[in-house]
């Protein structure tokens, strides 16, 4: 049995094409996988508070050290890590806003980003060489784009500050294990965004083919 973690990063509701695509995914895992279990935690429309100059001092006191208030400071990024190590399997659906990620999902990751907890560094200096402590993971981003071409080797590649970031930062965490799958068009609507669409749906259907 897995677990697998859901991540909702759009701040729409019913008409965000992200969070279709984590219900289609789900939907399919459920039906090859009826034991897993399947959580959800909501990035995009639950609000995530940023970190602040407290939380900041916190995170680098050692956990021993740490006051009552500290503590308190840390409760919800806890939570969040502890959550994020328990499972084996994460599903982001997640914009792109602003040739990047919705802030509410950068503040998410602000969280789980905790040094000695998600990561380190290989020599206990910072010397650039991370250690990631969330190993033999498995990560499906899925994600809705207004535009297109922002794939590698495309015409708006350069722009794309969301798709490479995510695999950046959760791969210095240790999660290498990455598939993307992206819908394009969004903005354009009628036939280019249905063809893509199209497109969207059968890779995702081809990810559970065996
Ligand atoms: C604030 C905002 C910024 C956006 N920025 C971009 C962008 O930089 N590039 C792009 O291709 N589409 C952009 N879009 C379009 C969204 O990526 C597109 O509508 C996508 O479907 C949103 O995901 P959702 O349907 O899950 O909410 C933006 C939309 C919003 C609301």
């Amino acid at each position: 049995m897995r677990k697998v973690l859901v991540i909702n990063a759009s701040p729409r509701g019913q008409r965000s094409h992200s969070r279709k695509l984590t219900q289609l995914f789900t939907q399919k895992w459920q039906q090859q996988a009826p034991n897993d279990v399947i959580i959800h935690r909501e990035v995009g429309q639950e609000n995530i508070p940023h970190i602040t100059e407290e939380w900041i001092a916190s995170a680098f006191t050692p956990p021993q050290r740490l006051s009552p208030t500290q503590k308190q400071t840390m409760e919800l990024s806890d939570q969040l890590v502890a959550e994020f190590k328990s499972a084996d399997v994460y599903v982001i659906g997640t914009p792109m806003h602003n040739w990047s990620i919705p802030s509410g999902l950068k503040a998410y990751i602000d969280h789980l980003m905790r040094f000695n907890q998600t990561w380190t560094f290989e020599s206990g200096k910072p010397d650039g060489k991370y250690v990631g402590l969330v190993n033999h993971k498995k990560m499906y981003i899925l994600t809705s784009r207004g535009d297109a071409g922002y794939n590698q080797g495309e015409l708006n590649a350069h722009m794309n500050f969301q798709t490479p970031y995510l695999r950046t930062v959760f791969g210095i965490m240790g999660i290498k294990d990455i598939t993307e799958v992206t819908l394009e068009n969004e903005e354009y609507g009628g036939e280019t965004f249905q063809e893509s669409l199209n497109k969207t749906h059968q890779r995702i259907a081809d990810l559970f083919e065996h």
